[in-house]
């Protein structure tokens, strides 16, 4: 197989958002506690928080994190995780039917997103509580002092405002399996005014309204329109949620998963538009895909789970060599439209589909997962270039017309470095890719990291890293031009100075 490709510096899709390579963590499974927080483990620092999984974190360069929720923020108190922890509630969580002890509150995580230089994500619980609360908590994190809720978070040990920039109205209220879960006109109403006061508390904040819980939905996209009636004005972004998942064990069309992100995205982005055409609106609405990843290994062992422990094993899945394939994919996806999807969170980060684990009392390691976003998330900053790309094409069963090689380029004015991720789709070929990068004059390759191998289903254990990647690919520059033999099914990281 061979496809071509012209990469030009002129060819702009836009200036990146870091934040779209943000992630989440969620008060579910073994996420925070047995995740992020371990008091006790030999790794603890003084606060309980795992410094092994603070380092994961690091290397991957997470923006943002979103916070705490997910479907539990929809029953939570933000009350309970402040203040004294001996005198923390515990509640029944039942979103997850586990129970919550609010060891870790606002407060904790705001410090340990310090601690792997993040910024934090906010919801707010718009399933049992509303305009109130939301408004107290945004008092509570981000006024400088002199009233109730401020001065509550002074005597609870925090001089300073936290400064949360971007909070999230709610979390997935289309869905009903969703605590409080709303018709599109309840929620487009609610979400309105609890986004008026929680601006004439704080005017820096950026809200997020919530979108569909997937492109699947029975009431998508009709969803987006009703609520962004309500708050085309009020609110920045519009959430997407997705997962993937290989279910049927039909490689072919689950390496092509990311045409169906592709086409969620366009459909949000029309709707999106077409409010704005019939509101007049002078703003753009701006996209935050703030859960995606692939999920489905983990369904059936969650069936099995007591209900009404603390922290039991729930998402836990184990990720292949496949699923990083598709997860390089789906970045590359989200690069493509990086003009309009501004902010992302690959969901989620540790333990509850995650691309680091941890063993209670244990070590901390990497999934196969883990590498295709750090890749993306180190070298995908600076500005999306829209390649033209001619490739041959396959049909699956989900999909037709899938081209082999799926690509993006990104380029770092400052560094003067242009990267070029790349995927073969073919499960029998090679790919030649001939890449033209006639505007960048004389360039050298840098490193060609690839993440190849043979067993599609081979994974990683805290004992045995069967995939991880290597700097040995073969591209080659001459006159201008990229060479490289791509592997069949095999991940591309090109960077050239
Ligand atoms: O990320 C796991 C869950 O997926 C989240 O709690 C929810 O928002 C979504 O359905």
């Amino acid at each position: 197989l061979q496809a071509k490709m012209i990469v030009d510096k002129d060819f702009t899709i836009a200036d990146i958002d870091n934040r779209i390579y943000g992630s989440f963590i969620e008060h579910l499974g073994r996420a925070v506690y047995g995740g992020i927080y371990e008091p006790g483990h030999p790794m603890a620092d003084e606060q309980g928080f795992r410094k092994d999984v603070i380092d994961l974190v690091r290397q991957l360069q997470v923006p943002i994190i979103r916070y705490p929720g997910g479907n539990m923020v929809s029953g939570y108190n933000w009350e309970d995780g402040v203040g004294p922890k001996g005198e923390r509630p515990r509640r029944l969580e039942l979103a997850w039917r586990t129970i919550e002890t609010n060891e870790v509150g606002t407060n904790e995580f705001v410090d340990w997103a310090k601690k792997v230089n993040a910024e934090v994500m906010m919801a707010v619980n718009l399933g049992t509580r509303g305009i109130e609360e939301a408004r107290n908590l945004v008092e509570y994190c981000n006024h400088p002092g002199g009233t109730y809720y401020s001065d509550l978070r002074k005597k609870h040990g925090y001089s300073e405002p936290h400064r949360i920039k971007t909070w999230c109205l709610g979390n997935e209220m289309d869905g009903p399996w969703q605590i409080g879960h709303k018709t599109a006109e309840e929620y487009g109403r609610l979400a309105l005014e609890t986004a008026k006061v929680m601006k004439w508390v704080d005017p820096t904040i950026e809200l997020v309204a919530c979108g569909s819980s997937s492109a699947s939905m029975p009431t998508f996209p009709q969803w987006e329109a009703t609520i962004l009636e309500h708050t085309y004005e009020a609110a920045d972004y519009i959430s997407l949620h997705q997962y993937f998942g290989n279910r049927d064990n039909d490689s072919a069309s689950y390496l092509a998963s990311a045409m169906e992100m592709d086409h969620f995205i366009r459909t949000v982005i029309a709707t999106c538009d077409y409010i704005k055409a019939k509101t007049r609106s002078k703003k753009t609405m701006q996209l935050s895909f703030d859960e995606w990843n692939v999920w489905f290994h983990s369904n059936e062992a969650d069936k099995k789970i007591e209900p009404w422990s603390i922290a039991p094993p729930q998402l836990e899945d184990v990720y292949n060599f496949e699923d990083a394939l598709l997860v390089g994919s789906l970045l590359i996806t989200l690069l493509k439209h990086s003009d309009r999807v501004r902010m992302a969170c690959m969901a989620q980060l540790v333990n509850v589909i995650a691309p680091i684990m941890t063993d209670n009392g244990g070590d901390a390691w990497k999934q196969t997962i883990y590498y295709p976003y750090m890749h993306v998330s180190l070298y995908g900053r600076g500005i999306a270039l829209q390649p033209v790309i001619s490739s041959p094409k396959y049909d699956a069963k989900a999909f037709t017309d899938v081209p082999y090689l799926d690509s993006v380029a990104v380029f770092h004015p400052e560094k003067g470095e242009v990267t070029v991720f790349a995927l073969n789709r073919s499960l029998e070929d090679s790919l030649v890719l001939d890449c033209d990068l006639r505007s960048f004059g004389h360039c050298e390759l840098l490193e060609h990291i690839v993440l190849e191998g043979d067993d599609l289903k081979a994974v990683n254990t805290q004992q045995h890293e069967a995939v991880k990647p290597h700097n040995r690919g073969n591209a080659e520059v001459r006159d201008g031009k990229v060479t490289a033999r791509l592997a069949n099914h095999s991940w591309h990281v090109i960077r050239l100075k």
